[in-house]
């Protein structure tokens, strides 16, 4: 076994990752490649959850994702890359777990609550939704990881999964860690109307827009909300643009509109035209590796495979484990 100390996350398959994910997640996740033994996986069971009624589109999803994955950087060369479902040992441990997991944790979940009163259109009134920190507890331990890079959102679920993993070892006997969160700092970047870059906000610009797209979604952002007229002077302090700029423009370009907008010297429709061509530049490479991929399905399908086989023979590992703890 490796020295290094193992970390584990995943995401659900509900779409292509844009610019929030990026910088939010996986940029986080490539640079943990190197210091840590790491699994980062496809959580379609955690999809259908709440998206039951439609599963149509997991199946494209989770290849999509997984491209996505290849495109930024994550490389099954130096991580463990794979789907949830094909790895039926979440499903046993998630029913073992349920045995012991008490339904006050369940119900005191801060997401739950959230979500139940969010999501009103969908019927969350479910076993499987209320479960939902079972399962990802299960996901968590069955790889004794002992690291879970995740947004400030999911650190309630990292929260009962060591509540779990501990309840487990006191009843039978320790065969958990208790996993940290490893806090991944929220993304800088919003969409393009200033709100949380989302999906469902259809304000996101996605890994996979092409260079026309990225330049109608940055022509359609919204700048500093209190330069209403060209002439007016702007702060790139609090304009979206402007952060992007200090992450996709080099220091001739950020030096120059950090001064022009303040003097309303430079427009905003040219600064985003600006800004667009360093973002499409800089997504170049992700592009063309995407480009690669979505040629070869069956080199995606591969490293799924693969990644798959690496993760099952560790979870079988611990399941021999519990199974011998339980007594079963
Ligand atoms: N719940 C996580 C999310 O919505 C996804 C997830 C499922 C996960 N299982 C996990 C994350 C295990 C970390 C570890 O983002
Ligand atoms: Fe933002 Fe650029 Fe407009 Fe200034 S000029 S407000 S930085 S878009």
């Amino acid at each position: 076994m490796s020295e290094k100390k193992r970390i584990l996350s995943g995401m659900r398959p509900t779409g292509p990752l844009h610019l929030g994910n990026l910088h939010g997640a996986l940029l986080n996740w490539i640079d943990m490649q190197d210091t840590y033994d790491c699994f980062f996986f496809i959580a379609d069971w955690h999809a259908l959850t709440s998206d039951y009624e439609n599963p149509g589109n997991i199946k494209e999803y989770i290849r999509q994702m997984m491209i996505d994955w290849l495109s930024v950087g994550l490389t099954p060369e130096k991580s463990t890359l794979f789907v949830q479902s094909k790895i039926k040992e979440h499903a046993e441990l998630f029913l073992l777990l349920s045995m012991i997991t008490p339904v006050p944790w369940l119900e005191r979940n801060p997401t739950y609550k959230e979500q139940i009163g969010q999501l009103q259109s969908k019927d969350l009134s479910t076993f499987g939704f209320l479960g939902y920190p079972v399962l990802q507890a299960a996901d968590i331990i069955i790889y004794k990881a002992q690291g879970v890079p995740v947004g400030i959102d999911q650190v309630p679920h990292v929260e009962i999964t060591r509540e779990i993993a501990r309840r487990f070892n006191y009843l039978y006997r320790e065969v958990f860690p208790e996993p940290e969160s490893i806090l991944t700092q929220t993304p800088k970047i919003l969409g393009i109307d200033r709100r949380k870059m989302s999906k469902s906000y259809n304000n996101a610009i996605y890994l996979s827009d092409s260079p026309e797209q990225i330049r109608a979604r940055v022509s359609q952002m919204i700048t500093d909300p209190a330069r209403k007229r060209r002439s007016d002077p702007g702060n790139p302090d609090v304009c979206n643009v402007f952060t992007f700029h200090t992450i996709y423009s080099n220091r001739e370009i950020i030096d120059r509109v950090n001064k022009e907008c303040r003097s309303a010297e430079i427009g905003c429709v040219e600064c985003k035209q600006i800004m667009a061509e360093g973002l499409i530049a800089g997504l170049a490479p992700i592009r063309e590796k995407r480009r690669y991929y979505e040629q070869r399905p069956e080199q995606v399908d591969e490293i799924i495979v693969e990644g798959t086989r690496k993760a099952k023979e560790t979870a079988a590992a611990t399941m021999e484990e519990v199974r011998e703890a339980i007594g079963i």
